[in-house]
């Protein structure tokens, strides 16, 4: 049966129905329902007795109640909760106090009720008013099937956890042991940032980047990290344990900010789940075990849920960030070049072309003729398979030379002009923040790099260490889209001579040793700075420009460009 737009057992219906009699005020339906399943204030108010007193006239009818996909809402099944706490009890974690700080509807909660045996208070925070009682019907419920369990207090709480005071909680946990259990929300605040919610901590830039990278790809973050941390940062003096459930990407970042945020946790896990299997979801996520109150630890093991067979340990060595410990990595240093992304300009309709002839058509199906001049030949990840780039099948309108160039220069181009101007409302619609107050037609990523003749380029999406060489086309120089990485060269002979150190056995190796093959950009503008190819080029004896830098200022100099 669906009440307060949840589904309610037979078994706790039938209970209601049977005490009518207990369910005349709400101060004594309060009471007995906390000595029955632990739960203080069951009802918040007469209204809400009142709907349940209605409710219960009615038949009783099985119904399945649809799980949300807002909130990043994706309840943990039953049978992974219990699977979770059984093991945390057989690897003698015994909490007096839980914490599900967005339990709902409540199975890790229930799950912990029934593997651990010493719990004398449970804190369930949730958004969704829904959940909340699923939550509480669901506890009911246990404790009725489940007549001779130990029932401890329980609070199921009704709050945003950004504005939920931990202190509130950490008066009485003093120095009981402490589980947080839980798996915080499946969403980003960029996606948030999409759909308009307003499900966001205050601090939304909590990571402190700085300009671009705030509002690009490094400002992203997903909440249940935030939450994490915050939650990690609030009871960190606490004896006890957490135990989360989160995307593999939020246990590599946790891991990668420790020495950062100076969290006081140890003996990290990191037990994989076979997501599909759990949530439907393709999606790499595992639960992260950590031990709070103890000195900082740098690593993470990383194992199976399900097996338990260890694959391997990530984390810090030596201070330098590795997705395997135990690899080689004797090249990992500093670029002597920095790598740069390609063109970002989110209008690929508008901005990739293609052309038949002296015509150019374009992704809405539209036929045109443009001038020449501001068209460059494009690549994409997918182009950069070959280790030599083919003839470009696209080419893309580069509508400035440097980042917040004016580009009402660009009316000396009348046809280049007008066809921008005919999709204006398409620029105008682009969503991202780093477009706000810019030109019309800004794009970014673009700068005197962006045309060097010869490039190296390689795909930030594609799960390989392939570097490919990038020649100019038709006498111009070839632009690479944002989902590439590149360093741009004057000549042929210095092209090549990198390209040769990029694609060696000793570069393969420490991409192999610090690159993570689950994150959506296996390989980044950070992980490609780490590159020391003056090592490489000293190891490998290829005397040549590299080899020179050091003696040869002005050469270094004009390599950072
Ligand atoms: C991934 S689900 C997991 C639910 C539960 N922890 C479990 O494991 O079954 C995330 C939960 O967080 C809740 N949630 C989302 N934003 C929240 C917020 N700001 N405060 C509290 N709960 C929130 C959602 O409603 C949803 O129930």
């Amino acid at each position: 049966m669906i009440f307060f737009n949840t589904y309610i057992s037979e078994s706790v219906f039938c209970f209601f129905k049977n005490k009518k009699n207990i369910l005349v005020s709400v101060e004594d339906a309060n009471k007995y329902l906390q000595e029955q399943c632990g739960i203080k204030a069951f009802f918040e108010n007469d209204s809400e007795l009142l709907q349940l007193t209605n409710k219960l006239n009615e038949q009783f009818t099985n119904e399945v109640c649809e799980s949300d996909a807002e909130y990043g809402d994706f309840q943990t099944n039953q049978n992974l909760t219990f699977q979770i706490a059984e093991n945390l009890k057989n690897s003698g974690v015994s909490p007096k106090i839980v914490i599900e700080p967005t339990c709902g509807k409540g199975h890790f909660i229930i799950a912990a009720l029934d593997a651990f045996d010493d719990i004398e208070a449970i804190y369930g925070v949730e958004i969704q008013k829904k959940h909340i009682w699923q939550s509480k019907f669901n506890i009911l419920d246990y404790f009725l099937l489940n007549p001779n369990r130990k029932i401890p207090n329980i609070y199921i709480i009704h709050s945003s956890i950004f504005d939920f005071d931990y202190l509130s909680i950490k008066k009485s946990i003093a120095k009981k042991e402490l589980l947080i259990i839980g798996n915080p929300p499946w969403v980003t605040n960029s996606a948030l940032g999409m759909m308009d919610s307003k499900n966001l901590p205050q601090k939304s830039n909590f990571k402190q980047h700085k300009g671009l990278d705030a509002m690009t790809g490094k400002g992203n973050f997903d909440i249940a990290e935030y939450i994490t941390i915050d939650l990690l940062r609030n009871f960190g003096d606490c004896t006890g344990n957490m135990a989360f459930l989160v995307k593999n990407s939020v246990i590599k970042n946790i891991v990668h900010d420790i020495p950062k945020l100076k969290l006081p946790i140890a003996n990290m896990k990191k037990q994989n789940i076979d997501s599909k299997k759990e949530f439907d979801v393709s999606v790499d996520a595992a639960l992260f075990i950590c031990e709070l109150n103890k000195n900082t630890e740098y690593s993470c093991q990383e194992s199976d849920f399900y097996s338990s067979e260890i694959k391997c340990d990530f984390g810090w060595k030596d201070n330098k960030f590795m997705s395997v410990l135990s690899l080689n990595n004797e090249v990992d240093g500093i670029s002597p070049f920095v790598w740069r992304q390609g063109i970002k300009h989110d209008c690929s309709k508008v901005m990739e072309i293609e052309s038949e002839g002296n015509i150019f058509c374009n992704k809405l199906g539209e036929r045109f003729t443009l001038e020449d001049n501001l068209i460059y030949p494009l690549l994409k990840s997918s182009d950069l398979k070959t280790t030599v780039a083919k003839l470009t099948r696209k080419m893309t309108i580069v509508t400035q030379k440097f980042i917040g160039q004016n580009t009402s220069y660009i009316k000396e181009f009348p046809q280049t002009y007008k066809y921008l101007n005919d999709h204006i409302d398409l620029f105008r619609m682009r969503k991202s923040s780093i477009y706000k107050g810019k030109c019309d037609f800004s794009i970014f990523g673009v700068g005197e790099y962006s045309f060097k003749p010869y490039k190296i380029a390689i795909s930030g999406l594609y799960k390989t260490f392939h570097f490919c060489l990038v020649k100019p086309q038709n006498g111009k120089p070839v632009m690479l889209d944002d989902t590439c990485y590149f360093i741009g060269f004057d000549t042929l002979e210095q092209a090549e001579y990198v390209w040769e150190l990029l694609n060696s056995d000793l570069v393969e190796n420490l991409l192999k040793s610090i690159t993570f093959k689950d994150a959506k950009r296996m390989i980044t503008k950070d992980i490609l700075m780490r590159i020391d190819l003056k090592k490489v080029a000293e190891k490998k004896g290829k005397k040549g420009f590299l080899t020179d830098l050091g003696k040869n200022t002005n050469l270094q100099l004009s390599l950072f460009d």
